[in-house]
């Protein structure tokens, strides 16, 4: 007998509806999948097998063939047992297939039929919802991240047994109920840029990266804050809309990196990778494709610490995607494609000793040495970094003061004000930030006046920048002209964006 079952398989960050046909025939007993599974879905067929008798049914003897349409794409994972399990049944006169026609089934089998969670939920369930299929049958862990498509029901299942028993009508429906879910992780609860004490000039350059989106390095002695700052970033990044919530965590359900009872991201991610992450963890991709840590940090901030420990291999395979946004992985039969749009934050000591920029003396290192380790950060990434900050170690008074020293929710206000503002301005262009601007709209967005142009041209030829700095000091001036509402690019705004660009100023003058 032929049946037909839903499922849905996933591809980049997006499912597809993947039709499970089994047909059960006369002839030498056997059982097939076929439709281009890899070896996790050669494995179904053991596991499929296992569950489907030790849940009490009788496994046919007779020949069995399923197939996966489409069949060109290659299909990974073990989310399609619960599909397969269910097309053995309705193809052996266990369930009724008319039954099953308006749902969608996943979820991975165990040897004794249960069920057990599987990645990318939350995808499938935006499918299945814009597909016209009005029920999804998954195990229990997952039930919450579906439920954030509202329209469709959420039918959390233990076992096969319990499966079978629900569509036959034989025990009752529980739809899944969504009692509010637990939010994504909040930062504002346990760190603050109040706790950091001084460092004005470092808080107001993260206040520009986060106001405009902009790449930023920071440089500064062992101790003096570098992390400290870098882990309070989060807690000045603007709210994110639900459209974009949604993204992010269709992007972490891939992943499998919600964390439990967690429905949806509503905070802007951020990734803090160990240094001695390889190019794949970094941007994505392997055997079996996975976002990298550039797609998990979507839409928030990437923070490499220590840059000069990353391998240069990974630091290279970053180039591409932070220029345009998204990475794209090509596969045997398919490219897939991951967003990727996230502020890259980095931290750097600036010599081998670390002490560089510490008072005179104290640097042990030889110009030559310096040069050298200099010569190392400025590789492929320095192209890519807006700002570069000098971060020094704060005075003793300073850190003994008790000033009131400006929360983290008063520099999120400024920076929500900030964003709201390009916002409007590139409605329709298809950028959402200063960042992200094309030097041919620099004529239009980043006008300069004739005071303005003649300090830019002053400082090319005195501290001989360079030219990438150019449109890096224009963006710059952009955002922090926003930050000042002002509609034009001022003598001040050019000023303090020229500041921000101590690696161009050929090194501090060695
Ligand atoms: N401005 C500050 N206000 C309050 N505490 C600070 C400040 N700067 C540093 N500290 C203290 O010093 C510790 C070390 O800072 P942090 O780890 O951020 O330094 P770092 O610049 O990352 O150093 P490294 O280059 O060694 O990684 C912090 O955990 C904090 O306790
Ligand atoms: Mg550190
Ligand atoms: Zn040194």
């Amino acid at each position: 007998m032929y049946s037909k079952i839903i499922s849905c398989g996933i591809l980049g960050i997006d499912g597809y509806i993947v039709e499970i046909e089994t047909d059960i025939s006369n002839g030498l007993p056997g059982f097939d999948i076929v439709g281009l599974g890899d070896t996790a879905v050669r494995e179904a067929r053991e596991r499929v097998r296992s569950a489907v008798k030790n849940s009490g049914y009788e496994f046919p003897l007779k020949k069995i063939t399923v197939n996966m349409a489409p069949a060109n794409i290659k299909k990974e994972g073990s989310s399609f047992d619960l599909a397969i399990a269910m097309g053995i049944l309705a193809s052996s006169g266990y369930i009724s297939q008319s039954a099953v026609q308006k749902s969608m089934f996943a979820g991975e089998l165990s040897l004794d039929g249960e069920i057990r969670p599987v990645k990318g939920i939350l995808p499938m369930a935006v499918c299945a919802h814009q597909n016209g299929i009005r029920y999804l049958f998954l195990p229990e862990e997952n039930a919450r991240e579906a439920a954030v498509v509202k329209e469709l029901h959420v039918i959390p299942v233990r076992d096969l047994r319990e499966t079978a028993a629900i569509i036959n009508g034989e025990i009752e429906i529980r739809y899944f109920e969504d009692a509010g879910g637990e939010k994504g992780p909040v930062y504002y609860d346990t760190v603050d840029f109040a706790d950091v004490k001084g460092q004005e000039n470092a808080k107001r350059a993260l206040e520009v990266a986060a106001s405009g989106g902009h790449n930023c390095l920071m440089l500064g002695s062992p101790g003096c804050g570098k992390t400290m700052l870098a882990r309070r970033i989060p807690t000045i990044l603007p709210s994110m809309t639900f459209e974009e919530a949604l993204e992010v965590t269709k992007i972490h359900s891939i992943a499998g990196i919600l964390p439990p009872g967690v429905s949806l991201v509503n905070t802007r991610p951020f990734r803090c990778p160990h240094h001695s992450i390889s190019d794949t963890g970094l941007v994505g991709g392997g055997s079996v494709p996975k976002p990298g840590e550039i797609s998990l940090a979507h839409y928030g901030v990437l923070f490499l610490d220590e840059l000069p420990e990353f391998s240069k291999k990974a630091l290279e395979a970053l180039r591409q995607p932070l220029e345009d946004g998204v990475i794209t992985i090509s596969r045997v039969n398919a490219s897939l494609t991951y967003p990727a749009r996230t502020t890259l934050i980095c931290a750097a000591n600036p010599c081998r000793c670390g002490y560089f920029l510490d008072e005179p003396g104290k640097c042990t290192c030889t110009p030559r040495q310096i040069q050298q380790y200099l010569a190392k950060l400025s590789g492929p990434l320095l192209d890519r970094l807006d700002l570069h900050v000098e971060v020094t170690p704060v005075k003793y008074t300073e850190l003994e003061s008790d000033k009131a020293v400006e929360s983290s929710l008063e520099i999120r206000k400024r920076v929500e004000r900030t964003r709201k503002i390009q916002l409007e301005r590139y409605r329709g262009l298809s950028i959402y930030s200063n960042s992200q601007l094309q030097p041919a709209m620099f004529s239009k967005f980043c006008r300069l006046d004739k005071k303005c142009r003649s300090i830019l041209k002053d400082v090319f030829e005195r501290l001989g920048m360079s030219a990438r700095a150019h449109s890096r000091i224009l963006k710059v001036a952009r955002t922090i002209a926003d930050m000042d509402m002002s509609e034009e690019i001022r003598p001040v705004h050019l000023t303090e964006a020229i500041q921000y660009r101590s690696l161009d100023r050929r090194v501090w003058n060695l």
